[in-house]
């Protein structure tokens, strides 16, 4: 089938880039040429596992293209996805400037039959803007259909989770255009729920706030056992026993972040407000994970004073295998650290790059994770890289100066740490 992908972010790229491999033709466009032309050179603007080679042997043969004009990607297909960008407004409100702008283009180029996916995360309702304002930029009439196909997949592993996702969710008021997207996953192996439009638009805000929930809840588990002398890790495994509350997304820690979970709830509590209905239960999940890091430091500052002190800090990124810093916990830890004068050196395995670009030379970059511990008083773990679980915490111990190491995602075994020497504090344990 002809598609087009409108925005290569990582949704839109990831998407462009499995369709492609599933053999269809595809058209990935977006307005920043020097995103293009990199793409067309085989440099991906992004790093995910297994992206580029995939991405490239698509282009190499032939169904995979990149363009920079609208026009061409509207009239050559007859699906077009929207994955544009979907920025929150400081008030949480999602700016949907950009899917306007999509939507007016597709209505101003479009010359027969075409099917308007939005892969984007919108607010529900959008869809019915999407065609309101395809139909008003129209200059000749064509029939359309409006979808909504809501993208579950999670950074560093994007590629495993657009190929084999738990479920795919398609949502239309037209049983014929959901139809043809059923064709289009065709060869996959997942569950396809179709649904109202509304609905799907739904379900993605739905989902991403309760997985948040359920990362909040443990997080104040933790809070609960450390007053308790309990242990989060085992209550966790404990609970997630249950096949109804199940094992994952029940790590507690220094709180999510990233580009989705902190966008999303905070869209939701908006949107629900807008429509006159309280969202107190979310509001409280943002509440608990807004107040995750001042927490975390106001437990080392009852541990040792930061003035003057070395301090290492090990991952940047918001998670593991991925170099994005949206939203991380680090950086609105690295401020407080500031703020209390610590003097502070920093290590992650592939987000340097973007964390230099913010904080410029605030801090001390290493080179690796052993250069960042040496000579330090304490060490903070922030981010579960597997290269951090599977350091040498011996070399660590014998390169610090100091003996404290407070760890933000519970990686190591307490006992372990207890006799190498270290002063360890981990979180709800
Ligand atoms: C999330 C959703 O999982 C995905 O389905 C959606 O499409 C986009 O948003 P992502 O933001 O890539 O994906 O990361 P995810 O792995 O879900 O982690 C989100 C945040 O929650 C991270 O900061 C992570 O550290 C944190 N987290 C996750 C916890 O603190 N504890 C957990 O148990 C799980």
């Amino acid at each position: 089938m002809k598609i087009s992908v409108i925005g290569t972010g990582y949704v839109g790229l990831v998407t462009g880039v499995v369709f492609a491999h599933l053999g269809h033709n595809v058209i990935c466009m977006d307005k920043n040429e020097e995103k293009i032309e990199k793409l067309k050179n085989g440099i991906m603007p992004i790093y995910e596992p297994g992206l580029e080679e995939m991405a490239n042997k698509s282009y190499r043969e032939g169904r995979l293209f990149y363009t920079t004009s609208i026009k061409d990607a509207v009239e050559k297909s007859e699906i077009i996805f929207i994955a544009v960008d979907t920025m929150p407004k400081k008030n949480w409100q999602t700016d949907l400037s950009s899917v306007k702008k999509v939507a007016a283009d597709i209505g101003r180029y479009i010359n027969g039959y075409k099917i308007v996916v939005n892969k984007s995360t919108v607010p529900v309702g959008t869809g019915d803007l999407v065609g309101k304002i395809i139909k008003k930029n129209m200059k000749k009439k064509f029939h359309f259909d409006i979808v909504s196909n809501p993208e579950f997949l999670r950074e560093g592993q994007a590629i495993y989770d657009t190929l084999q996702p738990d479920r795919i969710i398609i949502g239309s008021e037209s049983v014929e255009a959901a139809m043809k997207i059923v064709e289009l996953y065709q060869g996959m192996n997942s569950v396809i729920k179709i649904t109202k439009l509304k609905s799907a638009e739904l379900i993605k805000y739905a989902s991403n706030s309760f997985l948040g929930m359920k990362i909040s809840f443990i997080n104040s588990i933790a809070d609960l056992a450390e007053i308790t002398g309990s242990d989060v890790t085992e209550i966790a495994e404990g609970m997630g026993l249950d096949k109804r509350i199940g094992r994952e997304f029940l790590n507690a820690g220094i709180g999510y972040g990233g580009s989705c979970f902190p966008k999303d709830i905070g869209s939701l509590i908006y949107t629900a407000k807008s429509l006159g209905y309280d969202f107190g239960i979310l509001k409280e999940v943002k509440k608990v994970n807004d107040k995750r890091v001042k927490r975390f430091v106001e437990r080392i500052k009852k541990v040792t004073k930061l003035t003057n002190r070395k301090v290492g800090i090990l991952g940047l990124s918001f998670k593991p295998n991925t170099d994005d810093i949206r939203e991380a916990p680090s950086l609105k830890l690295i401020e407080l650290l500031l703020k209390d004068k610590a003097k502070l050196k920093v290590y992650d395995p592939v987000a340097m790059e973007n964390v230099k670009k913010v904080l410029k030379n605030k801090v001390e970059y290493s080179k690796d994770l052993y250069n960042c511990v040496d000579g330090t008083d304490l060490v903070i773990l922030v981010t579960e890289w597997d290269v951090f679980k599977n350091a040498d915490l011996k070399r660590i111990k014998d390169g610090m100066k100091g003996d404290l190491f407070f760890d933000g995602r519970n990686v190591y075994d307490p006992q372990i740490m207890k006799s190498l020497g270290f002063r360890y504090f981990s979180v709800g344990r």
